[in-house]
């Protein structure tokens, strides 16, 4: 099969691989579309190098492929498999997306959403999972805000955000605000211009590396500060000083402040599903490319010029 090819960190190329076969409870499916998103940049850079102490492969990737978004048919069944059969359209997470075959266990997979495409699908399971997982919890009435809004999780926590019956204000930059504004957020800030005022009653912080003490003013008083990620924070822990602060302060102040450790599971992917087919959430698609120019598709992500999200179409 045709596969990008990545044996060490910082180095990977369009090559042949032979098609994997699945393990107990895996399925191998044929792949049709590749999410990209910022960790896919990170695998493929091993960077910040705290990824690679973390279980991705300390001196190269653990995984031959990068990608872990992914979108395809079933085409074969591992032993113990009866959540799936031959044929089914599916999405999920996998090790190894950027192929035109991809194993995957059953528990990181989901029905794909009916009505939507396997691009709008395969940009879906990391940014919608972990949006979703960060507002857990937000009740009709609250107000939520999105820092990033206009990026892979934000744009997905607005929308959810919203059909959670929470009122929205998402943080952006200028070119990014008809987006968030498309994605249903009921105010809009441009960072660029001006910083958000106001409290919140969860802020989902996807972007900015904003400091702890700015959140929690921005915090009602029982308010949660859900820490998502950010890109300014050094190559050694990518910031993760912040989290861990967060982690110090969090038994001493009112709010809760938290590092969100999204998990890859098919039943929160069933979740979105569930949301897509109702309508309430959508994979905002800004770019499809080839397999052949998946590199230039993380690079595009990596470089900020993605507005949404950007999927590998194979
Ligand atoms: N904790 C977890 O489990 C988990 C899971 C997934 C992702 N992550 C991490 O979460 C972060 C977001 O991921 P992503 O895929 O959504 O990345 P993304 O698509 O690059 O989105 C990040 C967004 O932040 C915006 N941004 C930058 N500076 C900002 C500021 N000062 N104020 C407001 N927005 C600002 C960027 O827009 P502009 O460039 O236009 O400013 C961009 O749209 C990444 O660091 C990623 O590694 C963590």
């Amino acid at each position: 099969m045709k596969a990008v090819v990545q044996r060490r960190y910082g180095s990977a190329v369009l090559g042949d691989l032979d098609v994997p076969v699945p393990g107990q409870g895996e399925v191998l499916l044929e792949v049709r579309a590749a999410g990209v998103d910022m960790g896919t940049w990170h695998l493929l850079a091993g960077k910040p190098y705290l990824v690679r102490f973390i279980g991705f492969g300390f001196r190269g990737p653990k995984s031959p492929v990068p990608g872990r978004d992914v979108s395809g048919v079933v085409t074969q069944i591992g032993p113990g498999v009866t959540e799936f059969s031959v044929g089914d359209e599916v999405f999920g997470t996998c090790e190894g997306s950027f192929a035109e075959y991809a194993v995957s266990p059953v528990a990181r997979l989901a029905r794909k959403p009916k009505g939507v495409s396997f691009t709008e699908a395969a940009a879906v399971p990391i940014s919608g999972g972990t949006a979703l997982q960060g507002l857990r919890g937000v009740q009709p009435g609250q107000r939520v805000l999105v820092l990033g809004a206009g990026g892979g999780v934000g744009s997905y926590g607005v929308q959810i955000a919203k059909a959670l019956g929470a009122h929205v204000t998402g943080v952006c930059s200028t070119r990014k605000l008809d987006l968030v504004r498309s994605l249903g957020a009921d105010e809009v800030v441009d960072y660029t211009v001006a910083d958000f005022t106001g409290t919140y009653d969860l802020i989902l912080d996807c972007g900015g590396n904003r400091s702890l003490s700015r959140l929690r003013e921005a915090s009602t008083p029982r308010g949660s500060v859900v820490l998502v990620g950010a890109e300014t924070g050094g190559a050694i822990t990518g910031g993760f000083e912040r989290a861990l602060l967060a982690a110090a302060l969090n038994p001493f102040v009112s709010q809760k402040l938290s590092l969100l450790m999204s998990e890859e599971r098919g039943d929160v992917f069933d979740e979105l599903r569930v949301m897509i087919e109702a309508g309430s959430v959508r994979a905002a698609v800004e770019r499809e490319f080839p397999l052949s120019e998946a590199l230039d598709a993380v690079e595009h992500v990596y470089s900020r010029r993605s507005v949404g999200k950007v999927v590998v179409t194979i």
